[in-house]
């Protein structure tokens, strides 16, 4: 930890204290609890003097404390109370620490809070105020950001994750999301990730690359030489792009080469590339050996807002799309957006719908970044971290939902929105004419149209995304297979249950609404509405 310390911070009730006290245990290091400082310096409790001498006087002491408790020189883990980052003198001390946000829900937080003596939990409107004022502030000042419903196991592992963030490789921009899922993962986001490779590398043993051709001649040095100097990269599989090697054909010839470079069950795989190679070396690693460790290093904007999360691994068939494969969950994740620079802009572009899927799923401020943000291509060259937080965002709306529904049981369901009539305009076509992304731009106006119908959507949202589209370059209609051609590639869609055409819709941005059944004469106008 060098002098640098671990420090929690988040609001009442997420478990700060207890999660800070197990990990400077663990780690050998002291442990401050901010309140029971601050109760020692005024000697008497916060509740009390909150009371008589009112809120700005304990925030008063709080700062005091908090800077001189942040400002010793020895390793530590401390834990802050809810409203110590209202400090812009605490915001910035810890700037040089590594700040861990342990997040909880509003409810979570309530049920905790209202058993204490807490002077701030005693309004069950003020407190839900409180908490959403206050998001943005742990948002801001945390490198890690982990969700309190990983229980205490994974909270400790989270934790020991986030002591990475402190090597002097990592830049400050990278930042860490847990992932929920599982035994739970490291997802480090930012750009520079790609450079800290070696120092964010969760795995011992040796590592064998399975890369993107074009994303091995562009970034691949960069990448071995990073892991030089803490992992042995024993191989190098190399997949020519394109998503007709997305096959059991490639499979097979990629797991072959690992076989004949000595790969053993201790070796970990990387994934280094887009979608397609996420899949395919993720589907390697869940079947090598009955399966290997997988850490996914997505180098396209689908990857790094989406497919690299999740650990839906697999190849296509000749009869559909992502017929055969296998829930593998990576055990860590590196996303460098600074990767994104040397992308075509019709990539870039294609990718965005995943994004603007993303942000209509999630609502609130990832929809509204999505909507302010110029084209990426502008973006990337202006400010890339306004890029890196949209990704982020991204990646963190993806996991919570991964997080309740593993396995697509139920909500996980939601990120298929756009995708039924996606997927068939891309099997009808024969994945020829249309890139994913595109097909997914088609898929959401379909979507959109639908949820106006069926789930009361407001027409602006439609016609906001229209904009959007057009913005970045997505179609808005197309031309090509007949509405019967479609309607049957879709009914050969696997998300499809039984007989009948499930849909997701959106009541609102935020608001997904899955397994909904859609009458074929409405689908029908839907896909003839965008027909050029
Ligand atoms: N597993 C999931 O949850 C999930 C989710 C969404 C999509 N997907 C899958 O993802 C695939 C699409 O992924 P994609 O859009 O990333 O396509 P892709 O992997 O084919 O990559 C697109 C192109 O970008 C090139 N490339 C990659 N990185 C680059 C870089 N940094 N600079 C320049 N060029 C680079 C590749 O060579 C390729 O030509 C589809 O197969 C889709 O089914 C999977």
């Amino acid at each position: 930890l060098a002098q640098v310390k671990l420090v929690l911070v988040g609001f009442m009730g997420a478990g700060k204290s207890t999660a800070g006290r197990r990990a400077a245990e663990a780690l050998g290091v002291g442990f401050a609890d901010a309140d029971e400082l601050i109760e020692a310096r005024i000697g008497e409790p916060i509740a009390s003097f909150f009371e008589s001498r009112g809120e700005p006087a304990f925030r008063e002491v709080e700062e005091a404390v908090v800077c001189e408790v942040l400002d010793r020189p020895d390793p530590m883990v401390v834990a802050l109370g809810g409203g110590a980052l209202g400090s812009e003198a605490v915001a910035a001390e810890i700037r040089r620490h590594v700040a861990v946000w342990l997040e909880v829900d509003d409810d979570a937080a309530w049920e905790r809070a209202r058993e204490s003596a807490r002077p701030l939990a005693r309004d069950r409107d003020a407190f839900a105020g409180l908490h959403a004022e206050r998001l943005p502030l742990y948002e801001s000042a945390a490198r890690a950001r982990v969700p309190s419903t990983a229980g205490p196991r994974g909270v400790d592992r989270a934790l020991r994750s986030a002591m990475a963030l402190a090597r002097p490789e990592v830049p400050q921009t990278v930042r860490m999301l847990w992932a929920d899922i599982g035994d739970g993962y490291p997802v480090f986001v930012g750009s520079g990730a790609l450079r800290a490779a070696g120092a964010l590398w969760p795995q011992p043993g040796r590592c064998f690359v399975v890369a993107d051709e074009m994303a091995q001649a562009l970034h691949g040095e960069m990448l071995l030489d990073a892991l030089a100097d803490h992992v042995e990269v024993a191989g190098t599989v190399t997949v020519s792009p394109g998503e007709r090697h997305k096959s059991l054909s490639e499979a097979e010839r990629v797991l072959r080469e690992l076989a004949r470079a000595g790969m053993q069950r201790s070796d970990a795989l990387a994934a280094f590339g887009g979608g397609v190679v996420g899949d395919l070396a993720g589907f390697c690693a869940a079947t090598y050996q009955r399966g290997v460790p997988v850490v996914q290093v997505p180098t396209t904007v689908v990857a790094q807002v989406d497919s690299a999360y999740g650990g839906k691994t697999g190849v296509d068939l000749p009869e559909a799309k992502n017929y055969v494969g296998a829930f593998h969950q990576p055990v860590a994740v590196l996303t460098d957006p600074g990767l994104l620079t040397t992308l075509p802009d019709m990539e870039l572009q294609a990718g965005f719908a995943e994004v603007i899927k993303t942000g209509l799923l999630a609502g609130g401020r990832l929809w509204d970044r999505v909507r302010a943000l110029p084209p990426l291509g502008q973006a990337l060259r202006g400010d890339i971290e306004v890029v890196a937080r949209l990704v982020e965002g991204c990646a963190h709306a993806k996991l919570s939902v991964v997080a309740r529904d593993e396995r697509e049981s139920g909500v996980r369901a939601c990120l298929n929105l756009g995708h039924t009539f996606g997927h068939a305009l891309e099997a009808a076509e024969g994945y020829e004419a249309h890139r994913h992304g595109e097909a997914v731009a088609l898929g959401l106006l379909v979507a959109l149209r639908l949820s106006e119908l069926e789930a009361g959507l407001d027409e602006s949202v439609r016609f906001e995304v229209l904009e959007l589209l057009e913005r970045h370059g997505l179609p808005r209609s197309f031309e090509g297979p007949g509405t019967d051609e479609l309607l049957a590639a879709a009914a050969l869609d696997k998300k499809r249950r039984g007989s009948r055409q499930n849909f997701v819709l959106l009541a609102e941005p935020g608001e997904p609404v899955i397994g909904a059944e859609v009458p074929r004469q409405e689908l029908v106008a839907a896909i003839e509405e965008i027909r050029a």
